[in-house]
């Protein structure tokens, strides 16, 4: 089987700081917590870091720093994993649903302008698979409604637009360290700004409410604990070193599969000439001919492992019951989009052939 994913880690990378980690018995709130923190700031070019257990657990710290409160309206990518909302839903705000683009994948700034309210307190841009194409825009904008903007980046660590990475882009970004993404802890996330007046919220809430003077622990709020373990920091540092090959690598067997499958009707998901992408998900829309659902079954068959594009999370049965407010575009994408293996090793040219005997 072909499979869709492969991890860029290896056990023998991580072994050596692993055996120290076990040796000392410091699993928590280590020296390599803060090596990751300080590799995300440096290769970012943010000011400030904070390590998490998902982009979930980032997300929702971004709203609360935010003072999102119940009844406020958050404006959404439509085209993304369902947590992206769902974060919007659990502390009680109300996720407006963004349309986006047929190309990118991305909000579309008509779209955010139009849904835009005196309710409005945030909007939350997802780099759809990875991809910032068009976040400046939607900076613009926000800029213009004073709205702040957080970028959901659950898959785009590694890509930049107009030569600023991601993480360094909109007011607060959150990243996914989950397996499915270029850069993988197990599970884990991060979150990343540049603004000195979130820190103490940070400090205190991410250390169960506790200000600490002097190794002396006040609990001045309550808190959280979504703190990333030592153990899936050494996973993320080895990454770190090896991200820019990556996402080159990942690039150029993007340019193959489309010189070979171009042709045959598939249209790739379009990213803007000031975007570097890292291609964490390679995305096609099918031939208007081409069932995809069909098409995911014929070349699992065929050993070969593919996937949707992602959702459209206003069509899902939980928003779709509860708001009825179905996005077109996304509709579309969530139904016609098709997620292909690509890394290193991954044999194109069969698969290019499998789908032309689909076709
Ligand atoms: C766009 C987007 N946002 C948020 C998430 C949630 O990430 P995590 O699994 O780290 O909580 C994902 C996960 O796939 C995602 O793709």
């Amino acid at each position: 089987m072909i499979k869709l994913i492969k991890p860029y880690i290896s056990f023998d990378e991580v072994k050596e700081d692993f055996e120290d980690i076990f040796e000392s018995g410091w699993f928590t709130k280590g020296k390599f917590v803060e090596e990751f923190r300080t590799e995300i700031k440096k290769y970012t070019g943010t000011k400030y870091a904070y390590l998490t257990t998902s982009a979930t657990t980032a997300l929702t710290m971004a709203l609360k720093v935010l003072n999102i409160k119940e009844n406020d309206e958050v404006i959404v990518s439509d085209f993304s994993f369902p947590a992206t909302a769902n974060v919007v839903e659990e502390i009680g705000a109300i996720p407006i649903f963004a349309d986006v683009s047929l190309e990118t994948y991305n909000m579309l700034p008509s779209e955010l302008e139009n849904k835009i309210t005196e309710k409005t307190k945030a909007v939350i841009f997802v780099d759809a698979l990875g991809n910032p194409s068009g976040i400046s825009e939607i900076k613009d904008i926000c800029k213009k409604y004073d709205l702040p903007l957080i970028e959901d980046g659950a898959c785009a660590i590694g890509s930049s637009e107009r030569n600023i990475k991601c993480g360094n882009i909109a007011d607060i970004t959150c990243f996914s360290f989950h397996p499915r993404k270029l850069l993988t802890t197990g599970e884990g996330g991060a979150i990343t700004f540049n603004n000195k007046e979130y820190v103490d919220f940070f400090e205190v809430k991410l250390n169960h409410g506790a200000k600490v003077e002097n190794g002396k622990f006040d609990f001045i709020d309550f808190g959280y604990n979504y703190r990333l373990p030592e153990l899936q920091a050494v996973m993320g540092i080895k990454q770190f070193k090896k991200l820019d090959n990556i996402v080159k690598t990942r690039n150029v067997i993007r340019d193959d599969y489309l010189k070979r499958i171009t042709s045959l009707g598939f249209k790739i998901q379009n990213i803007c000439n000031e975007v570097i992408y890292n291609v964490q998900s390679l995305v096609f829309s099918v031939p208007s001919t081409v069932n995809r659902d069909d098409l995911v079954v014929y070349l699992r068959e065929n050993g070969i492992e593919t996937t949707i594009g992602t959702y459209c999370l206003s069509g899902t049965t939980y928003y779709k019951n509860k708001y009825n407010d179905v996005q077109k575009n996304a509709e579309f994408l969530e139904n016609n989009t098709i997620t292909f293996p690509c890394y290193d090793g991954v044999d194109v040219e069969y698969i290019a052939k499998k789908i032309k005997e689909y076709l």
